[in-house]
């Protein structure tokens, strides 16, 4: 059993960014098991799955492979054999990665695959129901969050700079929206852990939290 910390939080709170910097700090690997349920949704957007039609939900999990392997210390995400990672980020497959994730069979497809990484290596796993489900054990928890006003900003100021056309009120509506469908669907949803320690980052920069919490994890571990 490797040391296991948590991360969770909505989207947009910074957790990969935090989780990637840490990981590479403590000498652990990071596992971002929202680029999982982003594979999933990927599927199901390319094989036209109607996903409120549980019968064609299950059978496509069956159909689906799921694996994870690391390229330079990046987590790359194997769908049926094929490296998925440049096509899990736009706003379709986020949408769409809320929407399964309440489906109780897209859950248990990935729940084995993120408790048998965390079991094989020092870990820092980000997500939505690590602390309070994955691994309800972790050495360390943490919640992630910042107001969805900020959380918009920085994702305006990253697509932005990507050249991606769009407007910061759409990008907080989504945020919004998916942040209400993730706290509120009843399997396994987004909430704080009671033994994790919350960190608000609206008014913190990237380097100010990652040695806030470097600080944290060597005292608590
Ligand atoms: O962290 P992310 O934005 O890449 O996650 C995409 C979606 O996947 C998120 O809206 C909800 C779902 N998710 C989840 O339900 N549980 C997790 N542990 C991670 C992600």
């Amino acid at each position: 059993m490797g040391k296991n910390i948590a991360i969770d939080g909505p989207a947009g709170a910074g957790k990969s960014t935090i989780a990637r910097m840490l990981a590479g700090q403590l000498n652990y690997i990071y596992v971002d098991t929202g680029a999982m349920y982003r594979a999933m949704a990927l599927y199901m957007i390319e094989q036209k799955v109607d996903v409120t039609d549980m019968q064609a939900v299950t059978g496509a999990c069956e159909d689906i492979v799921i694996d994870i392997q690391y390229r330079n210390g990046a987590q790359q995400v194997i769908l049926n054999g094929r490296n998925v990672n440049d096509y899990i980020r736009t706003e379709e497959v986020s949408q769409m990665s809320s929407r399964i994730s309440a489906l109780s069979v897209v859950r248990d497809k990935l729940l084995h695959l993120q408790r048998s990484l965390a079991d094989a290596s020092d870990v820092i796993m980000d997500g939505r129901d690590i602390g309070t489900h994955v691994l309800p054990n972790a050495d360390v928890k943490i919640y992630l969050t910042a107001s969805s006003h900020v959380r918009a900003l920085r994702r305006y100021k990253e697509l932005t700079e990507k050249g991606t056309v769009c407007t910061l009120e759409s990008i907080e509506q989504e945020i919004i929206e998916r942040d209400q469908r993730d706290m509120s669907r009843s399997i396994a949803p987004l909430k704080q852990a009671e033994d994790a320690v919350l960190v608000d980052t609206s008014d913190m920069n990237i380097d100010e939290v990652v040695s806030y919490l470097n600080q944290l994890i060597r005292q608590s571990i």
